[in-house]
């Protein structure tokens, strides 16, 4: 039977169309609302106008000049650029099904934003404008830092140009730049991100996909942080091969949590070591014995972490499983991200369950998860891109700490090896034996990279 998004359901398309002044973090939560959607299995994307100008005029290095409204010229290349975004936006709509398509661009004037608000209305496309209007001068010259003075705009460029250069090209905008309000704009669906969420202005939000990307982006924040994963100790069901359960830890398993302290003070480094981390378990022992050394205070369950339910065939193995029902065996290897076992439940079935933690973790800062194999699989998947058609087939070692920092536009990983040994509960496709992949694509592990490799990487990611 087919499983119905939201989306499916209302029918809709949305052109989600970002407004702001440079450097106000529009595409690094554009990209944000397009990774999210997307682990919904919401079709989306992002439609970025500055790549569109950087093709478009290639010929100079570009300057602030260019962005000076006398600049004929340069008024000239930004709309095509515009105008060209828009075209490939509409044809995505209409020729690959699109659902939530996101304009990125500064899109600042009442002008412009009529002209989009028309093609939308005509093309029945829902548009809801998100601005992130920010004064708080000290955080605009960081973002120049963070993500400016090494965009594509200043390559071989001194620093100190470029962040001056950036500072004009602000100036010019500021010039014709028209927020957006409640008495100038009555009639628009609008969020308005005032200092990042310390306001947020909301105006005529109808349909439900449009209150679910504004209730996500009223949770994100931008504090330096991170997330940590773990899976459970090893547990007496994964030395006998058999899943779900309730087990207890295995000795290896009891180990392991006694450890687990140690690999999360060594992560922090000697500078945090005094972090104080929130922790969060499923309900099931074995994720609560792997926490019970953790001298952090706050410690809290959640259901929704529990492991993926294998209905009828909680208690087995999979080779009881492959004997007993041959056929559900074959369908879960031939599309395992939506194969749900009889009586429980899918991978798709869990991202389901999971959304309430994605919301309430990108509105915390420093959480250490305690979870399950398939459940871990998806929340890697959110913050790593993953697509779903991979995600069940991910590697996830046993005594492992996971390390994930987000980053402006990508997440750092590093991984955190406990040095004790767990036997592999990983099944490949077409078989019943466990043991581990033979090529551990996604949790590789990765060295924490300096300052500078960082920003290379999150130019190549933009
Ligand atoms: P441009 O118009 O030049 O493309 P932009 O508005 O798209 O700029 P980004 O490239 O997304 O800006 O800037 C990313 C930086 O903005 C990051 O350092 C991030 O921490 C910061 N940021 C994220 N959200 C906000 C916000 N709501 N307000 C201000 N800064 C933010
Ligand atoms: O064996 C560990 C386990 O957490 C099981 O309880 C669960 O059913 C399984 O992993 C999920 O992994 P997969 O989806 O690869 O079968």
């Amino acid at each position: 039977m087919p499983i119905y998004s939201i989306s499916h359901v209302e029918n809709v398309r949305v052109c989600v169309v970002m407004v702001g002044l440079p450097a106000r973090g529009k595409s690094l939560i554009a990209q944000k609302i397009v990774r999210y959607l997307s682990w919904l299995s919401i079709k989306s994307k992002c439609f970025n106008v500055g790549n569109y100008r950087r093709l478009i005029a290639t010929d100079s290095p570009i300057t602030a000049e260019f962005f000076d409204p006398q600049n004929q010229d340069g008024l000239e290349v930004r709309q095509e650029a515009v105008d060209r975004a828009i075209q490939d936006m509409m044809k995505w709509f209409s020729d690959e099904n699109g659902v939530v398509g996101i304009l990125d661009a500064t899109n600042s004037t009442r002008e412009r934003r009529q002209a989009i608000l028309r093609l939308c209305r005509e093309n029945l496309i829902e548009p809801i404008f998100l601005e992130s209007w920010c004064n708080d001068y000290e955080l605009i010259l960081q973002n120049i830092a963070d993500v400016k003075t090494t965009s594509p705009d200043y390559q071989n460029k001194d620093l100190d140009f470029a962040t001056q250069d950036f500072l004009q090209r602000i100036k010019y905008y500021e010039q014709y730049y028209e927020t957006m309000d409640v008495s100038t704009d009555p009639d628009l669906t609008f969020i308005k991100l005032v200092n990042v969420n310390s306001q947020i202005i909301l105006n005529r939000i109808e349909s439900y996909l449009e209150s679910r990307i504004v209730y996500y982006v009223m949770n994100l924040h931008i504090k330096p942080r991170s997330i940590w994963l773990s899976r459970h100790g090893e547990s007496e069901y994964n030395l006998t091969g058999q899943i779900g359960g309730d087990a207890n830890l295995s000795e290896r398993g009891w180990r392991y949590a006694k450890k687990l302290p140690d690999l999360v003070l060594k992560s922090l480094g000697e500078e945090n070591k005094h972090t104080n981390l929130t922790v969060w378990t499923s309900t099931l022992k074995r994720t609560q014995q792997t926490a019970s050394f953790l001298p952090y205070n706050r410690k809290l369950q959640w259901k929704a972490l529990d492991e993926l339910d294998a209905g009828e065939c909680d208690g087995m193995t999979y080779e009881e499983i492959e004997q007993k029902f041959p056929d559900d065996f074959k369908a879960r290897d031939d599309n395992k991200y939506e194969y749900r076992y009889r009586g429980g439940e899918s991978y798709r079935d869990i991202v389901i369950r999971l959304e309430p933690i994605i919301m309430e973790l990108e509105r915390q800062e420093n959480i250490l998860i305690i979870t399950h194999q398939a459940v871990l699989r998806c929340l890697y998947a959110y913050f790593m891109n993953v697509p779903q058609e991979e995600s069940p087939w991910m590697s996830i070692p046993l005594h492992t700490l996971i390390k994930l920092e987000p980053r402006a536009y990508l997440t750092l990983v590093s991984r955190i090896k406990a040095d004790i040994p767990a036997v592999s509960t990983y099944k490949e496709k077409g078989t019943s034996q466990l043991g581990e992949q033979k090529d551990g694509n996604y949790l590789k592990s990765r060295d924490l990279i300096n300052d500078s490799e960082m920003h290379k990487l999150e130019n190549q990611a933009k």
